[in-house]
């Protein structure tokens, strides 16, 4: 399903910045009215931000830094004060529709159809893309099985852990088949255990799928196990520390890297 696309392959963060670019920040800040009407609030400061093709980015930051900011520019949900943000060339807020299908999204939330069955739940995305049934039942039968869970697309999300119906959800997005992921700290409602099985799993998952995502978390652990580059945002978003990891990093490079986000985060 992925033939039209080169495969990322073991080595390619390092060359990452020769591949096009598909998500472009271009000195973007976003303001928003104070509450009480006082001036404004700065979200975002200034960002300039180029991920390129088969790059998974874990955006990095505390709460309040302003990532969902981000993540709602690039999702086309809000338009920066000033600047410009660009996806595959396209403004995701004026051109929404020219995104279509482009873009995949998990969210937090699984934000499930509860009178869905799970084959139902992960084909939904295609079926809003007017797929046949044949075809996005096959998808979605083989994204459910890739995420562990075959033998279940016929449950209702009442029936399943928090843990499956997430898969459900990460089966959804990756079944659109779209070049480019967006994550917005989709692992964060989890358990600790069962965060960190599936976040090697989904990581593998998309570097297997050569996709380009852009992954917020507000976990070092989960940024440097998903991420091949690190952004890490300081409040008002601005970037604080950009950091490219080899494919498979050495102990002693995660190490070092740990450490000096660890130093920006505590700034
Ligand atoms: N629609 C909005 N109106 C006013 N302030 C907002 C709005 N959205 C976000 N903010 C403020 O911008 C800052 C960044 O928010 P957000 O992007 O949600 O941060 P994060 O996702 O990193 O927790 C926060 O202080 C938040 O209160
Ligand atoms: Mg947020």
């Amino acid at each position: 399903m992925t033939a039209d696309r080169p495969l990322v392959m073991d080595g390619a963060a390092h060359d990452a910045a020769s591949l096009p670019v598909e998500i472009r920040f271009d000195k973007v800040s976003k303001h928003f009215r104070r509450p009480d009407g006082e001036g404004t609030f700065v979200a975002v400061e200034d960002v300039n931000l180029d991920i390129h093709q088969g790059e998974l980015v874990a955006l990095l930051g505390k709460a309040g830094c302003g990532k969902s900011t981000l993540f709602n520019m690039i999702a086309g949900l809000q338009a920066p004060s000033s600047g410009a943000v660009h996806v595959q060339q396209h403004d995701p807020f004026k051109e929404f529709a020219a995104l279509r299908g482009r873009i995949a999204i998990v969210f937090q939330n699984d934000r499930l159809l509860p009178w869905r069955s799970a084959l139902d739940n992960a084909a939904f995305g295609l079926e809003m893309m007017d797929v046949p049934l044949a075809r996005r039942h096959e998808a979605a039968r083989h994204w459910l099985a890739r995420l562990g869970l075959q033998g279940h697309e016929n449950d209702y999300p009442h029936a399943l852990s928090g843990g499956m119906r997430q898969r459900v959800a990460i089966a959804r997005a990756f079944a659109t088949d779209a070049p480019i992921m967006l994550c917005d700290e989709p692992l964060s409602a989890l358990d600790e255990i069962t965060a960190a099985r599936l976040r090697l799993e989904f990581a593998e998952l998309l570097r297997e799928a050569g996709r380009t995502a852009a992954f917020i978390t507000h976990s070092i652990g989960e940024a440097l196990d998903i991420g091949t580059r690190v952004v890490v945002l300081q409040r008002p978003a601005r970037i604080a520390y950009d950091v490219r990891l080899g494919a498979t990093p050495a102990e002693a490079e995660r190490t070092e890297v740990r450490r000096r986000i660890m130093d920006v985060l505590t700034m």
